[in-house]
């Protein structure tokens, strides 16, 4: 089942977001640093001021997608920060796509404040790069060096944004 996250998916969000964390080279956080507070702040946000979907599969969130507005005026029309967690028994079975699809969708019909949606991905992630091209996203450009991961090394992210079609000033 695809439906928007409510506010008691919170520790389902939490176990998602730590196993996900757990293998190096694809969220930014370390497994850490995904806290309560984090998600909690995940959740409160995209609830209130952003889309929050999950996939629940028997009975457990497996996948999430979410993105908010910065709390700042003159980004009104963004949601910044996407991030999209698939648990790493099923990932590469579609649920990936299926849900950034209908995240698009969601924004296109019903979000007509918001021009543009943002994120960031590491430059070696080719994969990851290729499937949000696919949905439509463009590079933006890279931030050399802006990482500097866990294990000391320097990577690079590359922004991309996805313009809403149906943006109303
Ligand atoms: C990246 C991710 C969200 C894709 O979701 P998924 O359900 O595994 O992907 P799907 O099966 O829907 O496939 C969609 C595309 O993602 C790509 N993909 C699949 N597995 C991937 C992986 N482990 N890492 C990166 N990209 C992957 C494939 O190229 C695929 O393209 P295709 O549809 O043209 O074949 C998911 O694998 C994941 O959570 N990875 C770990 C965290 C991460 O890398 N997040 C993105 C950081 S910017």
């Amino acid at each position: 089942m695809l439906r928007e996250a409510l506010k008691t998916d919170q520790d389902d969000l939490l176990a998602l977001h730590q196993a996900v964390a757990a293998h190096p080279g694809g969220v930014i956080r370390t497994l850490a640093e995904v806290t309560p507070a984090y998600i909690e702040g995940v959740l409160r946000n995209s609830v209130d001021n952003g889309l929050i979907l999950v996939q629940e599969e028997q009975g457990r969130v497996v996948a999430s997608i979410h993105a908010y507005t910065p709390s700042i005026q003159a980004f009104r029309h963004l949601l910044s920060d996407l991030t999209i967690v698939v648990h790493p028994d099923w990932q590469g079975k579609g649920l990936g796509r299926r849900l950034f699809t209908q995240f698009l969708s969601q924004v296109e019909e019903g979000f007509p404040h918001i021009l543009r949606i943002e994120l960031f991905v590491r430059i070696t992630n080719t994969p990851a790069i290729r499937f949000y091209e696919s949905l439509g996203f463009r590079q933006e450009g890279a931030q050399k060096d802006k990482i500097l991961n866990a294990q000391g090394q320097l990577e690079t992210p590359v922004a991309m944004a996805w313009y809403n079609p149906n943006f109303v000033q």
